[in-house]
């Protein structure tokens, strides 16, 4: 009995308080309590910063406005590029179709340049980004839609110059209508069509005497294109050009970059009259030089 009595009051010490049992309790759900807030405090972080993340990401891959603009670019000139540098500057990828020879004898007369030729000059223009050969001379219903749809053109661009077709009718019509259309500003004093003047004036030049159709031809491609001539418009026909050759300008035409520390300096001149394809080859001959790119 007494050992019984001895196990039953052995047992009793044991026993815990209800009070210790109501602690521990206590504890024990105010350490999940702790345990699962930080969960959640963590939880909720990673997910705030994967939202900042993901919203940072669709910033960053915003859409690049595309811009297209079109052209015979026979003979370039300083007037087209300046044209791809202001169509460049309405987007953040310019894309120039490079319209086809038969398209131009359709529309205005053969072109001096063919399209291939054309096409080696206007991808060496360092604002140009894609270049699209056999582009039609007009903007049709269909074109359009392949601008838009398989090339994701945003805009469709030209100068401020009136561009008709044969018919009369504007060759951008169906892109204003659209509401998809910009202009950018032509340069005035220099065209293809004036340089085809300046090259037949060049060639009666030498045969000075014949002074009826050498006066002819400088109010052809000339005065009709209201242009200047340094003596007063009588004489040998140097052009004042309407593009200024300002210090801002000159840097809108300058690369932003020259050239590094162990770059290896070549010089090439030449006269470079009626910039062509040959000159952009030559340029391209010393690949190390990026800015040799022509204009
Ligand atoms: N352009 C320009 N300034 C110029 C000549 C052309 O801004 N002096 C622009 C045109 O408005 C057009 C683009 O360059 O958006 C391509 O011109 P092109 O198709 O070659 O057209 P033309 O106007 O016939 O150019 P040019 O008179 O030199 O033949």
């Amino acid at each position: 009995m007494g050992g019984g009595g001895g196990g039953a009051g052995g047992g009793s010490g044991n026993a815990l308080h209800p009070e210790k049992v109501k602690i521990v309790a206590t504890c024990l759900v105010v350490a999940v309590g702790v345990y699962l807030l930080g969960l959640y405090l963590k939880s909720g972080a990673e997910w705030r910063s994967n939202l900042s993340l993901s919203l940072n990401m669709k910033k960053k891959k915003k859409k690049p406005i595309r811009v297209y603009m079109d052209g015979c670019f026979d003979m370039m000139h300083y007037g087209h590029c300046n044209a791809l540098r202001q169509a460049s500057a309405l987007g953040d990828q310019l894309v120039v179709g490079v319209v086809s020879d038969d398209e131009i004898i359709a529309n205005k007369g053969p072109p001096v340049t063919p399209v291939h030729e054309r096409m080696i000059m206007v991808n060496a223009v360092k604002w140009v980004d894609e270049v699209i050969s056999d582009a039609p001379y007009a903007i049709t219903e269909g074109f359009m839609k392949k601008l838009f749809y398989e090339y994701n053109i945003d805009y469709i661009i030209h100068g401020d110059d009136p561009c008709v077709l044969p018919d009369g009718t504007d060759a951008y019509a169906l892109a204003k209508k659209a509401g998809r259309y910009k202009q950018i500003k032509r340069t005035e004093g220099v065209s293809s069509t004036d340089i085809v003047g300046r090259m037949l004036l060049c060639t009666r030049e030498r045969s000075i005497s014949d002074s009826h159709n050498h006066s002819s031809l400088q109010r052809q491609f000339s005065h009709g294109h209201s242009q200047k001539f340094e003596d007063g418009g009588s004489g040998s026909g140097t052009r004042v050009s309407h593009f200024l050759p300002t210090s801002r300008r000159i840097v809108q035409f300058s690369n932003d970059k020259g050239p590094g520390q162990d770059a290896r300096i070549v010089y090439i001149d030449g006269a470079f009259d009626l910039f062509h394809a040959g000159h952009v080859e030559v340029c391209y001959a010393f690949p190390v030089y990026s800015h040799v790119r022509a204009f």
